[in-house]
């Protein structure tokens, strides 16, 4: 960065040209995001900040963000924040950077919840398997405090991260968090809603991957075996095991394994009934199945 007498407008315009050059898919973006975040600012004050200088206090770590987004570090790994269902997550790179389909997963199972049978019972049982930073756990919890939720994740480091944002959320009372592979570590069967979004990349898959994702975000949370299905497949054999007469199992999926999937579910008589919802993009990405 060279020497001169930097103003807001000046660092945004240079940093987009200089991400450009690098290949860094939203040069604007991250540029303002990166910076907001350094002046503890929003977006929109920036712009109406535009000739305010910067100074070496904030032009030092600003040039550690740049060589580190050049260095493909994701945007959401140098703020450690994400904003998710309107709340904000911490992230680092113990988790996945949670993804707005899985927004879709959560709203999913609150539109599914209305039509769940509580038997008689007042609160909602929830299970969310490989929790990551806890966002759907967290968010049902925020949405549903009367939910009793378990939440588990086979990685110890991203319990770590899923038990800051309860705390954050003041929802610690809510969500017991457990460490095991799938259901190992659940013992209770009572479930409404079972809820997972799944490692399901096939490893076949990887150099297909932008760095951002295949050099910084956690390998479990990714790969799932030569199809991408070694996890769904576990999921959707077990689950009834742990679900409530009419609960429902809610999960997302790769944009390609919409058909193997409708294989695995029929294979299972379990299954009454399920669904396929669409993303944004038009994409089939949220499996529900009723039992
Ligand atoms: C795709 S990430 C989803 C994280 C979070 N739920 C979200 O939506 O952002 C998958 C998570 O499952 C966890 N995981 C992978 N295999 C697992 C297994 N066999 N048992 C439990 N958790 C697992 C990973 O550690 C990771 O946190």
């Amino acid at each position: 960065m060279p020497t001169q007498i930097w103003t807001v407008k000046k660092l945004l315009l240079w940093t987009t040209g200089y991400f450009t050059q690098h290949g860094i898919p939203n040069p604007r973006l991250d540029a303002e995001v990166l910076l907001s975040h350094l002046l503890e600012k929003s977006r929109l004050q920036l712009y109406l900040d535009f000739d305010m200088p910067i100074f070496q206090e904030h032009l030092t770590p600003f040039r550690e963000f740049i060589k580190k987004r050049i260095a493909r570090t994701p945007v959401s790994y140098l703020t450690n924040r994400k904003e998710f269902m309107s709340l904000d997550f911490y992230v680092d790179e113990r988790v996945l950077i949670p993804r707005p389909e899985t927004e879709q997963l959560v709203e999913t199972a609150l539109t599914a919840g209305s039509e769940v049978s509580l038997e008689g019972a007042s609160t909602l049982r929830a299970l969310d398997l490989g929790t990551g930073s806890g966002v759907i756990a967290i968010s049902l919890a925020v949405q549903r405090p009367e939910s009793d939720i378990i939440a588990t994740d086979i990685s110890e480091e991203a319990l770590a991260v899923a038990q800051k944002n309860a705390e954050t959320h003041n929802c610690t009372e809510h969500i017991t968090f457990l460490k095991g592979d799938l259901f190992e570590p659940v013992t209770a069967r009572h479930f409404d809603w079972i809820l997972c979004n799944p490692p399901y990349i096939k490893s076949a898959e990887r150099d297909t991957l932008s760095a951002d994702v295949r050099d910084r975000e956690p390998e479990i949370a990714l790969f799932a075996g030569d199809e991408g299905l070694a996890v769904i497949r576990r999921l959707i054999a077990e689950a009834p095991d742990y679900l409530v007469p009419n609960g429902k199992l809610i999960f997302e999926i790769g944009d390609t394994q919409a058909a193997e999937v409708c294989s695995l579910l029929e294979a299972q008589p379990a299954y009454r009934t399920y669904e396929l919802l669409k993303d944004y993009a038009q994409k089939e990405r949220i499996v529900l199945a009723s039992i």
